[in-house]
């Protein structure tokens, strides 16, 4: 049997159900967004959302330097949509960023 090819269904996924995280976790009773933004308040520099998709994080970070990327562009335009950027359409091992350029990294 074939092995499945995960790429392309991450890709098709997140291509017909952009933003599905955040919906999902909407229904938490305390935001896990938050959660994870806690340790990043404060930090000097550029934070970087790898796999950002709908950049939930950027509304908890909103005086942070940070930079959204994410490889699915629908997921990238529902951020855009809601306002939240700088956004990077890049993949996970091929990030337009030089070494030691960010001062941290969240992912959810
Ligand atoms: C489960 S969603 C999480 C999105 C967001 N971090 C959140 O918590 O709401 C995973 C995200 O990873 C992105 N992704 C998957 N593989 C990737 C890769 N190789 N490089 C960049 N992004 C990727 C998908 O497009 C999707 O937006």
């Amino acid at each position: 049997m074939d092995e499945p090819d995960w790429q392309c269904f991450i890709a098709a996924y997140h291509q017909e159900h952009a933003g599905i995280t955040e919906q999902l976790f909407s229904l938490a009773g305390t935001s896990p967004y938050a959660w994870l933004a806690e340790p990043l308040r404060g930090v000097e520099g550029t934070v970087l959302d790898l796999a950002c998709g709908s950049a939930p994080t950027r509304q908890e970070l909103p005086d942070t330097d940070w930079v959204g990327v994410d490889l699915s562009a629908e997921e990238l335009a529902q951020a855009a949509r809601q306002g939240r950027g700088p956004l990077v359409r890049a993949a996970a091992d091929a990030l337009p960023a030089a070494s030691a350029s960010v001062a941290a990294v969240c992912a959810a």
